[in-house]
């Protein structure tokens, strides 16, 4: 049942032109497909047989050339439809009767609330007509959509609107793409949709209308969308020199929606937490994911549209790229330091677990049972990770020459990842073949660096060694490219000038090294003292590095860096070697002591008037419970639980002082402003929130009031939840009741409001939140056939409350069987996603081990599984 990349062959057929003909009912529709299908001359002038893909589809009709076909002149099969082509060239039409009314796993064509939407992306679009449903197959779509015309006013698909018309109570349009794309980059959307309306003069002065459709009710939370889109718009110019293609682009909110957003051409389909926001509704972090969401969508334009991937094989080629271009549009628009610092935490808590578990893959995985399962972090993150490191590499103007080829080049093809190697390294005389092995290697690479200082000669000399552990499928590990930005400080703080062995001068005061070998040496000359140095700054490699620093060296690099990230990664450092002693000590039975150094440092950051505040609040986040087992060679749920929270105790009483001051100072300027999601007022409430949750440990009547008072007065939902999230996790049982009955009743009616409110309660820490959580599920604004609210619920009871998904006595776990076995009817795609905690069951003790794998099993055995949560849990089964 795998699909391997070394089986890749160019398709038998091309399909020039896809004429579709939807007709929209409430218990059925019929979409009439007339292909112009043409035969791949590449290939010979034989005509071996033409095999379409069709999932649940009602063959009605089909003819050639507008003869009918008896039935005795072609198959169909669950998956097919074969016939056997008389010319080289011919028209097929098909009329398919398809069930978007009763379609749950939301993949093709489907309802959400009372409109059509689809959604293609990877293999969607063959649930919706019979057709070469693969990525190397691009064709121009005319597309005509028909309904009623009192419930679907609007009727949307790719491209431009060419006709439209009156039928009775029904109407019809009729919309035309010039440019030839993949079936997954299909789109379709009918419903009683209002839009706002904008425009963006491109920067040849074209004038290209910008509409972001929504239900009505929503019409007031577009705002900060647009904004993000007409950012984009101009970024995309300016970095890297892309202009906007048609002359409409459409976004359209869905409330059901299996993954954040989908970037259909001049049709963006998004799940409505992408899009919506209000200052009200929508917390900092989710204005921030809707920019970002916005800006990957349309960058996508370009990194996958115009150029798109041959095969799915190379999905990290458009969304590693894509990622990474978002990733820079967010630095650009807020602080730099600050996103580089939320993607590595990320990156590190998921991503190098995914790599430690089962379903290890490189960015381009070599072979799949379900592609739907392979939209990972390792090919999202690591896969933008990995683009990065070709930018630290080639530096920002090579990188911007190989992209500029790579679009040249392909533009209108779909094409491979190799490709877009092979531009870069054109563009700027480069060989990346073993920089290649990124691509096709899996697992986190080790980096243990040592130094050797010799003060007779004035040289400095740091080692690198390099090391990959095995991942299913791949024992070897070939040495990667890893490059090490760094800089060497001295004992003052300053930035030493760097001459290697060998070089005429000093290249500046950072460098990068190309790490290549299993085990490397690099010698600086003239250094006066033994220096301290700073490695990987800005992380410039998805590496996991071990340097041995003292805590002085941290505190140094703390303090002198110029580097942000690594002045954060040494805060980090500290934080967790303290951390482990503790979890030691747990481990060890011994009554724990907290470390005074800690505090100290945190009372120095506390009063640096000079420090940006929200660097501060990223220095006084601790490392998360999941990150600390990850780190762990085997996760000690309990320990890590107890440590960490001793230590935030500790902090918070030792600090008490400083910290309520700043919180009552920050609470008052809130009070005073009125709300932006600008850097700085982001960053205020983010310290003013961590600062509530320190402080709320201490159970002291004054922050409770403040707390309430906070929760009840805010003007904005990040102050908002922040405040019911302490009230929450608090045992302020009364309070706590009010809190949660007063923000339901507030915002019973809206829907991504109550997404918050559900995950607010599934993440609590307090006893019996798994009884809460089944509780909920009972609750109105609960539904089993929304992807966000099982995300909300489901996924933050077991994806982000590990002390109370790992309960002893594995009712966590059972929990989390029962709902992938309930998902995997009715959508597929969300059950296996919910599975992952599970399948990091090697992290844990025997006991744990023995919990977690017959659950697995139960699932395994329960019949009738899904390819997508087939593949999961027998991977994870798989010795
Ligand atoms: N291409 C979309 C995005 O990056 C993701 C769509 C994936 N959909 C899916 N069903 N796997 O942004
Ligand atoms: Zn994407």
């Amino acid at each position: 049942v795998a699909v391997q990349l070394k089986d890749y062959q160019a398709p038998d057929y091309f399909i020039e032109r896809t004429v579709l003909d939807f007709d929209l009912y409430d218990d059925h529709s019929t979409v009439t497909a007339e292909l112009t299908v043409l035969r791949n001359s590449d290939k010979g002038s034989d005509l071996p047989p033409l095999v379409l893909d069709g999932q649940e589809l009602e063959l009605l009709s089909v003819s050639i050339d507008g003869q009918e076909l008896p039935s005795s002149a072609y198959q169909v099969s669950d998956n097919h439809l074969t016939l056997q082509p008389q010319t080289k060239r011919f028209v097929l039409r098909t009329q398919v009767r398809i069930h978007p009314e009763s379609n749950t796993a939301l993949e093709g064509l489907y309802r959400s609330g009372k409109m059509f939407c689809t959604q293609c992306e990877a293999e969607g679009f063959r649930k919706i007509t019979y057709y070469l449903d693969r990525p190397d197959v691009m064709s121009a779509f005319t597309t005509t959509v028909r309904a009623d015309k009192q419930r679907f006013p609007v009727l949307l698909s790719n491209g431009n609107p060419v006709a439209q018309g009156e039928e009775g109570a029904r109407h019809w349009a009729t919309w035309e793409d010039p440019f030839k794309k993949p079936a997954y980059l299909f789109a379709l959307v009918a419903g009683d949709l209002w839009c706002v309306e904008d425009s963006f003069t491109t920067m040849s002065q074209r004038e290209v209308a910008l509409r972001i459709y929504v239900e009505p009710e929503n019409l007031g939370k577009v705002q900060h969308a647009m904004d993000s889109l007409k950012k984009s718009m101009k970024w995309d110019e300016e970095v890297y020199g892309r202009e906007y293609d048609l002359d409409i682009f459409m976004i359209v909110a869905v409330s059901d929606f299996n993954m954040g957003a989908m970037e259909n051409k001049g049709l963006n389909i998004f799940n409505s937490s992408c899009v919506l926001a209000s200052p009200e509704t929508a917390t900092d972090a989710a204005h921030q994911r809707v920019e970002a969401v916005v800006a990957h969508e349309y960058f996508h334009n370009w990194s996958g549209n115009r150029v798109t991937c041959r095969d799915w094989f190379q999905l990290s080629l458009k969304e590693g790229f894509t990622v990474f271009r978002d990733a820079e549009f967010s630095a650009d628009m807020n602080s730099r330091t600050v996103k580089r610092i939320e993607d590595v935490v990320f990156l590190r808590t998921n991503q190098f677990a995914e790599d430690a578990g089962p379903m290890a893959h490189p960015i381009r995985p070599d072979s799949y049972i379900e592609i739907s399962n392979f939209y990972t972090l390792t090919v999202y993150e690591k896969g933008s990770e990995v683009v990065r490191m070709l930018r630290t590499l080639l530096g920002a103007d090579g990188f911007r020459k190989g992209s500029d080829l790579y679009f040249e080049r392909h533009d209108g093809q779909a094409v491979t990842c190799d490709d877009f190697i092979k531009a870069m390294e054109d563009a700027n005389g480069a060989d990346l073949s073993q920089f290649k092995r990124w691509y096709s290697q899996a697992g986190t690479p080790r980096l243990a660096v040592s130094s050797y200082y010799d003060k007779a000669s004035a040289e400095y000399t740091l080692t690198f060694q390099q090391s990959c552990p095995a991942t299913p499928g791949q024992s070897e590990k070939l040495p990667f490219v890893i490059p090490v930005q760094m800089a060497l400080l001295s004992a003052d703080g300053e930035h030493l000038p760097l001459q290697l062995k060998g070089e005429d001068s000093a290249q500046g005061c950072e460098r990068v090294l190309a790490v290549s070998e299993a085990e490397q040496s690099f010698t600086f000359v003239g250094i006066e003292a033994e220096p301290l140095p700073s490695l990987l700054r800005s992380f410039s490699a998805p590496v996991k590095m071990s340097v041995e620093y003292s805590r002085e060296q941290l505190l140094a690099l703390m303090q002198h860096d110029s580097d942000g990230f690594n002045r954060w990664e040494a805060a980090q450092q500290l934080q967790l070697a303290i951390l482990n002693g503790l979890i030691a000590a747990v481990q060890a039975g011994k009554t724990l002591k907290s470390d005074p150094q800690l505090a100290e440092v945190f009372a120095g950051l506390l009063a640096d008037s000079s420090l940006d505040q929200a660097m501060l609040a990223e220095m006084l986040s601790l490392p998360s419970e999941a990150l600390l087992a990850e780190l762990a060679e085997v996760a000690d749920v309990e320990a890590i639980h107890q440590a960490r929270e001793f230590l935030r105790k500790a902090l918070a009483q030792a600090l008490y002082a400083p910290m309520w001051q700043r919180y009552q100072a920050l609470r008052a300027q809130s009070r005073e402003q009125a709300y932006a999601a600008d850097a700085e007022q982001i960053a205020r409430r983010s310290l003013q929130g961590k600062l509530l949750a320190y402080l709320m440990l201490t159970e002291k009547t004054e922050v409770k009031a403040a707390c309430v008072e906070q929760f009840e007065q805010a003007h904005n939902m990040t102050e908002r939840l922040n405040a019911l999230a302490c009230l929450v996790n608090s045992s302020f049982a009364a309070e706590k009741a009010q809190a949660l009955a007063q923000f339901a009743e507030h915002f019973k009616d809206d829907a991504l409001v109550m997404d918050q409110w559900f995950s607010v309660q599934a993440g609590s820490v307090c006893p019996g939140t798994l009884n809460q959580v089944k509780a909920l599920m009972q609750h109105p604004a609960f539904s089993f056939k929304n992807p966000n609210k099982i995300r909300a619920l489901i996924g933050g009871f077991c994806a982000q409350n590990p002390i109370h998904f790992h309960a002893a006595d594995g009712e966590g776990y059972r929990f989390l069987a029962d709902q992938v076995i309930a998902l995997n009817a009715l959508n597929p795609q969300i059950a296996s996603r919910l599975l992952t905690p599970l399948t990091r069951w090697r992290k844990y003790a025997p006991a744990r081990q023995a919990q977690m794998r017959a659950e697995l099993e139960r699932i395994r055995a329960s019949g009738g599984l899904s390819k997508d949560v087939f593949e999961v849990v027998s991977k994870s089964l798989a010795d």
